[in-house]
């Protein structure tokens, strides 16, 4: 790449950004201005604190600034809901939004990028998925993602593990009508018994609890005494660590692992198609460089594993 095209804004450059709070920590924008540069798209990405009072002033000054989209994560994945004039599919039946489309006509388009970036990871993780049995351990946002992308690739049956087994059943029975294709979610508590019976019957294992994440590295979302069997799949949401307790575990008794990360970028990606309205293509190279920078961001100790995916 040459110095010629990383260019300086100008008046024509889009601006794009991410809201939470706090939002200091977030990787959004070197993951979104590394994208923006690599695929050549005159735009800046930016982070912005904006406190809960103040969320419907601030989406409404981005629409009259003409900022092109934003991002929204923690806690206004479900504030922004109300601010949207249309909803994409997966945010209406997730009841959030990470997206935000400011369109050209003055309407405020609102999208869940999540489920597609899980999707496409685990595609890229697992080819050949069809009619699966799969575990999934957490029952909040997250979970409603997951559960939404792995309908639409063809599980049949998907147990639904929580420490709070009440919002496991709330889940399932709130989520079941609203997701493509005949699927059975089976809600579970967190005992040793039933989870190993789960386990039994699922070639797939994914981790979307916050049990695990940096800074509590010790933690890990199955209790002690259950134990994977060689030959599962099992994906951690988690990318900080690079390689969490459960993946390491899972590692160990022969499991195949991935963790986060590819589900992050390709989450981005499918904001930025909405925000341009053309489908992005990038090749091996920048996807592998892409990861690089996110891993060297993300600290020494994470340079210091080994990248879990294949
Ligand atoms: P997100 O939107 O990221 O999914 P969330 O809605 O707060 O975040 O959900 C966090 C998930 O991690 C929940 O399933 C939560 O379990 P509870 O519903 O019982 O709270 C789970 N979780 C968080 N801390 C946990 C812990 N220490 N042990 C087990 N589960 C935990």
């Amino acid at each position: 790449m040459n110095s010629a095209s990383k260019q300086q804004p100008n008046a024509r450059t889009a601006t794009l950004g991410v809201i939470g709070h706090p939002v200091g920590h977030s990787l959004s924008p070197l993951l979104h201005n590394t994208l923006l540069w690599r695929l050549r798209l005159d735009a800046c990405y930016h982070a912005f604190d904006v406190e809960p009072a103040q969320l419907p002033r601030a989406v409404e000054g981005a629409a009259a600034l003409g900022f092109l989209g934003l991002n929204v994560t923690v806690p206004h994945k479900q504030g922004v809901f109300r601010l949207c004039d249309e909803l994409s599919d997966e945010a209406r039946i997730l009841k959030a939004v990470n997206t935000l489309f400011f369109r050209p006509d003055g309407t405020i388009f609102g999208a869940n990028t999540d489920p597609y970036g899980f999707r496409r990871a685990l595609t890229e993780f697992l080819p050949n998925l069809q009619a699966f049995t799969a575990l999934v351990l957490g029952a909040g946002g997250a979970a409603r993602s997951v559960l939404l992308a792995l309908s639409e690739l063809g599980a049949t049956t998907v147990w639904i593990a929580n420490r709070t087994l009440s919002r496991a059943q709330r889940l399932a029975t709130e989520l079941a009508p609203q997701l493509p294709g005949p699927i059975t979610l089976r809600p579970i508590g967190l005992e040793p018994r039933e989870l190993e019976s789960a386990l039994k019957s699922s070639s797939l294992v994914v981790n979307a609890t916050s049990v695990g994440m940096s800074p509590n590295t010790n933690g890990t979302p199955l209790p002690e005494g259950v134990s994977l069997r060689p030959g599962t799949a099992v994906v951690d949401l988690i990318y900080n660590p690079f390689e969490t307790r459960l993946l390491r575990q899972a590692r160990e008794a022969g499991c195949k692992v991935e963790n986060g990360l590819n589900m992050l970028i390709f989450q981005a990606v499918a904001s930025l198609e909405i925000w341009f309205g053309r489908r992005l293509d990038f090749d091996a190279d920048v996807f592998a460089e892409l990861r690089d920078i996110l891993v060297s961001a993300l600290g020494k100790t994470l340079e210091r594993s080994r990248p879990v995916s294949s």
